[in-house]
């Protein structure tokens, strides 16, 4: 039976501790905060809705990293999130001191965890990440692709009057304003989107995706947490179960895109050794072009990381 570690027992931490319980398929998990009474209210509070819900996963809150040894996936969701006004950006230098210091923590008790990063900036910490923990990169991946697919999905599904269910959608770059939302890639149940949609309406379905965080912050005065906490479920999931689903991810290039040394979302298959496959597409120029923009503007975080 597996084990999880969830670091950041916060609005997204403790929701991806308490979806992946409902799933009901994984022995123990662990949420680690700073707070560790918070940590442990929260664990004991998911914990009392197993026999309501009927599942049978234990879930444990503590600040002590011991008690996360051996455990097969770590989610880091520790870190400041934005307040109305910041961009994800803003929050570089405190969130990397934050996600170094509890990276460092969790490799000491766990041989080559898969590692999935969701504090923001989404991209530049998973870079950190990967810095820090010496893993390889197809075991260090960030989460920020399914959630804004997922926005993109439901804002289709609201304009076109059909279930959300049945969009498949594909969105790639940066988890930031320069996302690239790929409209050739989108499907209503195979059907292509522009069957449904004329180019002016999709195109403010894209403008208002590539701004869906700010939309919530601006509403909550704080980021948003159940769709973020439950797209780093389902990657859990699929790396745990062995799945081989393909899933935008925020992975590290060597190459595929025409990009190399970046942390960019792009398709990939996450199975049980994490990225087994980076999913190189054909884009068309423009498509082409809006990715280098985005990887670009990653890029250049990195180097301001770099140089902390
Ligand atoms: P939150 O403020 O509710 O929770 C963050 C938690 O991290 C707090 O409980 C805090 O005590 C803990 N923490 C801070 N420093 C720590 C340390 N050194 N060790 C252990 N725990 C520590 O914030 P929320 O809403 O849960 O967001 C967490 C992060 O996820 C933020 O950086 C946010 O921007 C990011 N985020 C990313 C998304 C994505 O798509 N990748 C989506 C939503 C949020
Ligand atoms: C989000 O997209 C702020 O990254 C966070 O909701």
């Amino acid at each position: 039976m597996n084990k999880v570690t969830v670091i950041g027992a916060g609005n997204v931490g403790a929701t991806v501790a308490n979806v992946l319980a409902h799933k009901d398929f994984i022995k123990e998990i662990v949420l680690v905060d700073i707070k560790a009474e918070m940590a442990q209210g929260k664990a004991l509070d998911s914990w009392q809705q197993a026999p309501v819900d009927y599942y049978s996963t234990r879930i444990i809150g503590t600040d002590n990293y011991a008690l996360t040894n051996d455990s097969d996936v770590i989610v880091i969701t520790a870190g400041l999130p934005r307040k109305p006004g910041m961009s994800r950006d803003d929050l570089i230098s405190t969130n990397a001191g934050i996600v170094n210091s509890v990276t460092s923590a969790a490799l000491q008790y766990s041989k080559n965890p898969i590692v999935i990063v969701v504090s923001n900036p989404l991209d530049v910490m998973t870079y950190a990440a990967y810095k820090i923990s010496g893993l390889d990169s197809s075991r260090v991946f960030g989460m920020a692709g399914i959630l804004d697919t997922a926005r993109y999905r439901a804002f289709l599904a609201e304009a076109i009057g059909v279930s959300p269910k049945d969009i498949q959608a594909l969105l790639m770059g940066g988890h930031g304003d320069s996302m690239v939302p790929l409209p050739r890639f989108t499907t209503i149940s195979g059907i292509p989107v522009s069957e449904f949609l004329d180019e002016e309406s999709l195109h403010k379905i894209v403008e208002r995706t590539k701004y869906g965080g700010g939309e919530l912050v601006k509403l909550m005065g704080t980021s948003a947490w159940y769709a973020p906490g439950a797209a780093a479920a389902q990657m859990v999931e699929a790396i745990l179960k062995d799945e081989k689903r393909i899933l935008p991810c925020c992975a590290m290039l060597n190459g595929e895109y025409g990009l190399t040394n970046v942390f960019v979302g792009v398709p990939v298959i996450l199975g049980r050794n994490g990225i087994e496959k980076i999913i190189d597409l054909k884009l068309n120029e423009s498509e082409r072009t809006l990715l280098n923009q985005s990887a670009e503007e990653v890029s250049s975080m990195m180097k301001v990381y770099d140089a902390l």
